[in-house]
């Protein structure tokens, strides 16, 4: 019988789920006031956003794992600074962790299907106008498509990879790992805030970490979202603590 490999997570200093959960919804508020236009208010690098949704797709509402993986850059600057930092997000949807990547230094591509650039446009340049050094890029990347073309591999030398709940019951998962693949370079760190539903799409942990060192940061089994550290595997490599030993 073949035998299954076995998944290789590092566990290190894991922060307990109630008090980090609460911490990182506290992030959210609603105006005060009912106006015209609807949004919902986040406080980020100390200054507020607003995001505008709408119910049409998953792309125009915001999940709570944008929160955990901005709770986390919020609260790991020196750890993890991104000033000037080469930053690319896959499926921003409604564009909270771009804005955040932005407001905190980086200089970052965001991208999603063509349907969602309208809205995510609109909150990007609605939060970082006037507020950061680099101005965001929005654009389209559907995971597995012209991603040569788009993104050459010798020009792209990002320093992070950011996702928020891009794994869920789409059937796109094969072009989702072809992206990763593609866009990581030995180098690139990626933050991965991952959303638990059902087996078959939580089996891409197993499948993703065939490729990639896989660190956990953040569980939080009350919100079913994990965050984790990951970097490209290659031959002979050491995994992030290995390394730090
Ligand atoms: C559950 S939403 C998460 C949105 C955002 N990251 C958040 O956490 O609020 C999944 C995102 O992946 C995008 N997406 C789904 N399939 C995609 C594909 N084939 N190519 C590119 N983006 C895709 C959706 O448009 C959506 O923005």
């Amino acid at each position: 019988m073949e035998q299954k490999p076995e998944v290789e997570i590092e566990h290190k200093d894991v922060a307990p789920d109630a008090e980090l959960a609460g911490a990182i919804m506290k992030r959210h508020f609603r105006p005060s006031l009912i106006k015209s236009e609807a949004w919902e208010g986040y406080t980020f690098a100390d200054l507020e956003i607003k995001i505008k949704e709408s119910t049409d797709c998953y792309g125009a509402v915001l999940w709570p794992s944008a929160m955990v993986l901005c709770h986390f850059l919020d609260t790991h600057q020196e750890t993890y600074n991104l000033v000037g930092k080469n930053v690319i997000e896959l499926g921003a949807g409604t564009g909270l962790v771009t804005i955040v990547c932005s407001l905190l230094g980086a200089k970052v591509t965001s991208t999603d299907l063509p349907d969602v650039l309208g809205n995510l446009c609109y909150n990007v340049r609605r939060n970082t106008r006037g507020r950061c050094t680099y101005e965001p890029r929005v654009t389209e990347l559907t995971w597995g498509q012209q991603l040569e073309e788009r993104f050459p591999k010798a020009s792209c030398g990002y320093d992070y990879l950011m996702a928020a709940d891009v794994v869920y019951s789409h059937p796109y998962l094969d072009e989702l790992m072809e992206t990763f693949e593609h866009l990581c370079s030995k180098d690139t760190v990626i933050l991965w805030a991952m959303r638990f539903r059902l087996d078959p799409e939580n089996r891409f942990v197993d499948r993703f970490s065939a490729s990639f060192h896989l660190e956990e940061l953040y569980d939080l089994p009350s919100l079913h979202i994990k965050l984790y550290r990951a970097q490209k595997k290659v031959s002979g490599s050491q995994s992030h603590s290995e390394a730090a030993a």
